[in-house]
């Protein structure tokens, strides 16, 4: 049936659960674009000024022949500049770029089907020469087996984009960079695609994206993450990386990995427990997101002692958290409230559920679950993240307790149940003290409404044979009000450094060392925004170990979706100005799910000037 328009979860309901796409949204004959699919003013194209690429197609026939190095040196070029260049007489036989232009539309023309990948045998000869001119230019001899190792397995991804009746504020793909090595992407007569310029690219200044033309019969080719990976790394001298990346890639079958971890639903877990000994590519992060933890800062503020809410000390402990939460964001409790042998079983709790069957697990795969309150899975947009994200969870919605008791898995509802009456208690507690130290009187119901909604999830963090190029979790601050999380002794939670922090300058990281006892608890973007910008929502992150596998459990209590967010009254009195706007919580929470998991810049949705 046709989705209401106007409502986010029709919407959702019929185009990614049912599957019926956006193909089957404008089929069913829309004439405006849902909100769910408008983007966020600073992130749309304006393509009257984007740039058009001057940079002719590169004639590939030439590579074999006197003029090698001239065209060598094109490819080089484009490489090291706009990442992304055409080329023609490339060796792909013309006819079979017109049928696999005809058989995407075909495909997409097939009811209910979404997304496809093939493997394009007849582009990979002219893909392996690409690459051998690439690595040569940046010193690189490479033989046969390399290059067959670094381009590893080839995907293909047919992706259609309908027709759409307001182009200007939606977007085919967000802006991402591929994950893989090079790009062979073959656009139809319509055109659309777009490069970002970046900051150092030395263009006029207004022009943010560079448009790809079409050159009919040309194939577009894009330098992607893995090789830019390399390169940066063979330049910086840096060996140790660029081998620890070659073995990745000499184990990666992406398609089969996909299907094993994310379709079957072993998740990392199965693949650790079925004797991995190097990650594979897709879980390597590009360098510059990998958190140094040499260089990361131990958090020193002691842990705040919650019993002393409400007694003789209250004023000094409410500074304590008002403190914390205008600084790194994030803060550790003790006499939380929460029965410490309750804190033990969560932790066994977890180890357990994961050691489940398979079986048992995939039930609640989220196409199949039976429960519309459980998701079981793992990380499976590399877009998202940079590269997947090395854990598995399981997510539970907290509608009640009827509810829970139904829907929650049998073998670990008693104690989450439990966990997360006596968290909201604290969380209340905590955020009344927030909330009063901005001015405000807030009553049962304000806070009521503010914490309406709660997440609890069960993450495990398999071991990684490789904890220095992959991440459990990518920079990503927490949408909703506060966050508890309980994680066990193993570590690797990190909070991001922001330049107006004022530690030692080489410091990118906060490391939160566990304390056992503690729960640590973080301000998410509600939060922010309701301060108007005094408590922090720090972006963080959680990287892996090679010791043991980590399990954590955390509880992200938010705003009820209809709840209107903005910065308290009382607050934009006193500074004068108000630094975000007004709306409603579920149109925040749906621009964050659309977008790529980009850390802070979620809030930018909501900001004002
Ligand atoms: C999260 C998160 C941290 C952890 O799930 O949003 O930041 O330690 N988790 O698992
Ligand atoms: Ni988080």
């Amino acid at each position: 049936m046709a989705p209401n328009l106007h409502d986010a979860n029709s919407v959702f309901e019929f185009v990614v659960k049912e599957g019926n796409g956006i193909k089957g949204l404008v089929d069913s004959g829309l004439s405006k674009v849902p909100g769910l699919y408008v983007q966020p003013p600073n992130e749309r194209i304006d393509k009257e000024n984007a740039i058009k690429l001057e940079l002719p197609p590169i004639d590939l026939s030439k590579l074999d022949g006197p003029g090698h190095h001239e065209v060598a040196e094109q490819i080089v070029r484009a490489a090291e500049t706009v990442g992304f260049f055409q080329v023609v007489n490339h060796g792909v036989p013309l006819h079979l770029l017109q049928s696999l232009k005809d058989t995407a539309r075909k495909f997409f023309g097939l009811p209910l089907e979404r997304k496809a990948v093939y493997l394009a045998p007849s582009s990979i000869v002219m893909v392996k020469k690409l690459l051998r001119v690439l690595l040569e230019n940046i010193g690189v001899k490479s033989d046969d087996s390399m290059i067959d190792v670094l381009i590893g397995k080839k995907m293909v991804a047919m992706i259609f984009y309908p027709i759409c009746p307001n182009p200007d504020v939606t977007i085919g793909i967000g802006r991402h960079s591929d994950i893989g090595m090079l790009t062979v992407l073959l656009q139809d007569e319509v055109g659309g695609l777009y490069v970002k310029i970046e900051e150092d690219m030395d263009y006029e200044k207004k022009a943010k994206w560079i448009e790809i033309p079409l050159v009919p019969d040309a194939l577009v080719i894009n330098v992607a993450d893995m090789l830019q990976a390399t390169t940066n790394t063979i330049h910086s001298q840096n060996l140790k990386h660029f081998t620890v990346i070659l073995m990745a890639l000499n184990l990666d079958d992406a398609k089969s990995i996909y299907e094993f971890v994310v379709t079957e639903g072993n998740g990392i877990k199965g693949l650790v427990d079925s004797g991995l000994s190097t990650v594979p590519a897709v879980y390597v992060q590009p360098p510059n997101e990998r958190i140094h933890k040499e260089n990361a800062i131990k958090l020193e503020l002691p842990p705040i002692d919650m019993s002393k809410l409400g007694g003789p000390d209250h004023d000094a402990v409410a500074e304590q958290i008002v403190r914390a939460a205008e600084t790194v964001g994030f803060f550790q409790v003790v006499n939380h409230g929460v029965p410490l042998q309750l804190l033990e079983s969560l932790k066994e709790t977890a180890h357990n559920f994961f050691g489940l069957p398979l079986e048992r697990k995939a039930v609640y795969l989220a196409p199949v679950s039976p429960s519309p309150l459980v998701k079981y899975g793992t990380s499976y947009l590399p877009e998202k993240e940079k590269a997947l994200g090395w854990k598995d969870y399981i997510l539970m919605q907290y509608t009640g307790d009827d509810e829970a008791l139904r829907y929650w898995p049998d073998e670990i509802k008693g104690v989450l149940l439990e966990y997360v009456r006596c968290s909201i208690i604290m969380v209340k507690k905590l955020l009344r003290v927030l909330l009063e130290n901005l001015g405000a009187k807030p009553d049962d119901s304000m806070i009521g409404v503010l914490t309406g909604r709660k997440t609890l999830a069960m993450i495990y963090y398999p071991t990684c044979p490789n904890p220095d190029v992959t991440i459990g979790i990518g920079r990503h601050s927490d949408i909703g009000m506060l966050t508890v999380l309980l994680q066990d002794e193993i570590g690797g939670l990190y909070v991001k450094i922001e330049e107006d922090m004022n530690y030692e300058k080489k410091a990118e990281w906060i490391e939160i060392p566990p304390i056992p006892n503690t729960l640590v608890i973080n301000v998410a973007d509600m939060l922010q925004v309701l301060s108007n910008g005094k408590y922090r929502s720090a972006e963080h992150a959680v990287r892996n170990t090679n010791i043991s596998s980590r399990v954590s459990v955390p509880i992200f209590t938010m705003p009820l979706e209809t709840a209107t967010i903005a910065p308290l009254s009382q607050v934009i009195e006193k500074d004068g100005i108000a630094r975000y706007k007004e709306f409603m919580f579920v149109d925040y929470m749906n621009n964050v799910y659309k977008n790529a998991l980009n850390g802070k810049k979620s809030l930018n949705f909501a900001k004002i000037g």
